[in-house]
């Protein structure tokens, strides 16, 4: 067994509730196996600019139920640079820090992987409230997200049916509509447009006409962050709320636009994330202390295990349609095919999740 004397925490990338009850179970896990935890401060930054600060079972106590992190966190361009990376890896040597637990989304990952070629093990694990991590079925902060835009786009339905009106809702998640598809499923919405799948306009607001003349008084619409459309000035702008404008003027309801923005960010994580953080959290420092490595924490099929880091980047740029020449090289043609069956899964999961939503709208 690998045996470590010191390891590092970060939290890095968009901050996602049950990121604190992530770093709660590193630390507690790693201290209950004798090894020491330094807790980095504000992502990668803390690694190039020294600032960590030791943690005990005590440093993470009454964090598990908080939102945020923290140990703060950041998008850290200077870690990019050679010369960043390598202020880094002195500041590992400093502190006596063999290995990094780092949670985050891509973006972190990459940084992972990074620290890993430079010599210090990494694993990775999921969070952050877009699932968008094409690798793992779940990210921690996705729950708790999806509640927080329920909650409001319920709210919203009430004064909507007061008034007879129709709201379309913005919501986060980046390139990714899973949080405006799963909520706009639970909260009944008439419509949602989301990256993966082409919005049939047309279509969507003629179903709206229909509903209100069939005597329908609320109609919620939930749109991604992620759909732009292009403006007669060649600038591209959000479609949340050029979609609002024609849903009003072609079907002469009264609509509203609301942007929930970084509120989705927000709040006290669900049980959902706070376990997923705790069991990915483990499962993280187990497989370091058996000196494993470059691996991402995944929930497969309701089941906590391990990807390859490199494997999981490559099957998101994969699914995302960003693989650059060169990106398969280092993949064996089983590897290719088996990165191809997670994409084809991913695919008909949100597929058959849209037809639902417009199964069961009015
Ligand atoms: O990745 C999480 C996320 O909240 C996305 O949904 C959103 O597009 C982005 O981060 C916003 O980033 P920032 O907090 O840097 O504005």
């Amino acid at each position: 067994m690998a045996k470590f004397r010191r390891i590092g925490v970060l939290t890095s990338g968009g901050d996602a509730p049950g990121m604190n009850a992530a770093v709660r179970a590193i630390t507690r896990k790693a201290l209950e196996q004798g090894v020491e935890v330094m807790g980095i401060i504000g992502g990668y930054s803390g690694l190039i600019h020294e600032k960590l600060v030791p943690l005990d079972a005590g440093s993470v106590s009454n964090i598990v139920m908080q939102g945020g992190t923290f140990l703060y966190s950041d998008r850290c361009l200077e870690f990019k640079t050679e010369e960043g990376m390598q202020k880094a890896m002195a500041t590992c040597k400093k502190y006596n820090i063999d290995a990094i637990v780092a949670v985050g989304g891509d973006g972190t990952f990459r940084g992972a992987t990074d620290l890993s070629v430079h010599g210090i093990p990494t694993i990775g694990v999921t969070g952050t409230i877009d699932n968008d991590i094409t690798a793992t079925d779940y990210s921690v902060g996705f729950d708790t997200a999806m509640n927080t835009v329920l909650d409001a786009v319920d709210k919203l339905r009430d004064t909507c049916e007061s008034h007879a009106r129709c709201n379309v809702v913005e919501v986060m998640g980046r390139d990714c509509g899973q949080i405006a598809l799963l909520v706009g499923i639970a909260a009944g919405a008439m419509s949602v447009c989301i990256p993966e799948v082409e919005y049939d306009e047309a279509a969507e607001i003629a179903a709206i006409k229909a509903a209100k003349e069939s005597g329908k008084r609320s109609m919620l619409v939930l749109v991604s962050e992620g759909v732009f459309v292009t403006d007669e000035n060649g600038n591209k702008v959000p479609y949340g709320e050029v979609l609002r404008k024609k849903i009003e003027a072609e079907t002469g309801i009264e609509t509203k636009f609301a942007r929930l923005a970084h509120i989705v960010r927000g709040g006290s994580p669900s049980l959902r994330d706070r376990l997923a953080a705790t069991k990915m959290g483990v499962k993280a420092v187990e497989l370091l202390l058996e000196g494993k490595s470059d691996l991402v924490i995944i929930e497969d099929n309701s089941e906590i295990k391990s990807m390859n880091i490199r494997f999981a980047l490559t099957v998101d740029r994969m699914y995302k349609k960003k693989l650059k020449d060169g990106d398969l090289d280092a993949f064996t043609a089983e590897e290719i095919e088996e990165m191809k069956a997670i994409c084809a899964k991913r695919d008909a999961y949100i597929h058959h999740l849209y037809d639902m939503a417009k199964a069961v709208r009015r």
